[in-house]
């Protein structure tokens, strides 16, 4: 199975503001990962607009070509605007606190069914698909497939952490959430602290895996190698037989 690989370039937009001009430029940026061989563009608008702005993301919408992946907390307003208003092809919810410093947990899809269920139609019927952040339980998954969710996105945070100490223990959640996933219908993504080392065991071992997104070391890398030979090692490592 194909797994596509969606760039986060939320650190490309951290770098340009720490200066407060537009360089590098974003939208640029975006366009070079595609040309290099992304198959997606993923940005995190978040309420204090430390990385991405929220005015980024119609500028993003114009160039995108591949996949437009806009991640963030529904229960913003102001998100849901841009979101509704931009179109994403796929839109990610995550359930992060405001001052988070990252996203750390998926959505009890037991306790926010109400919540979800509505915000997630809403989106449908503007004609986006949506993918909800979540933890590798059989439960969450069972509550994913009652809210309505296209696709849910493993919080693969934990599997990267516990990788090196034992990457069979690390990884078995998530194939087993997976079949759960997949036995339900609903497509899987995953994001998170995904690196060149890890990213290979988590394809093999993860069935129908639909799309990863990387940013942090996927930018980290491209400071040794390069954007366009990083976003290559990245695909390279997806299809590699
Ligand atoms: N998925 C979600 C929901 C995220 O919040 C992030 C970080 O912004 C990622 C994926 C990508 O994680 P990383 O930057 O560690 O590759």
């Amino acid at each position: 199975m194909n797994t596509r690989l969606s760039v986060n370039i939320n650190k490309i937009a951290l770098i340009r503001n720490a200066r407060g001009s537009n360089f590098p430029n974003l939208v640029q940026f975006a366009k070079d990962c595609e040309a290099f061989g992304a198959e997606g563009i993923t940005v995190h608008p978040r309420p204090d607009e430390r990385h991405i702005t929220y005015a980024d993301v119609p500028a993003l919408k114009q160039v995108v070509q591949t996949e437009f992946n806009i991640e963030g907390n529904p229960t913003e307003k102001k998100f849901m605007e841009l979101v509704l208003q931009n179109k994403p092809h796929q839109c990610t919810l995550v359930p992060d606190s405001k001052h988070a410093l990252t996203s750390d947990s998926g959505w009890d899809t037991i306790k926010h069914k109400d919540f979800l269920t509505d915000t997630i139609a809403q989106l449908q019927e503007a004609g986006i698909r949506v993918s909800i952040f979540c933890d590798p339980a059989a439960k969450f998954i069972e509550g994913a497939k009652i809210v309505g969710t296209d696709r849910i996105e493993f919080y693969t945070g934990p599997f990267a952490k516990d990788f090196d100490k034992d990457a069979q223990a690390a990884v078995q959640p998530y194939a087993d959430a997976a079949k759960v996933a997949s036995e339900l219908g609903i497509g899987i993504n995953a994001g998170h602290d995904l690196n060149l080392h890890n990213l290979r065991f988590f394809k093999d071992q993860v069935p129908n895996l639909l799309e990863v997104s990387i940013g942090h070391a996927l930018v980290v890398d491209a400071l040794y190698y390069g954007i366009q030979n990083t976003i290559q090692m990245y695909l390279h490592r997806l299809t590699e037989l």
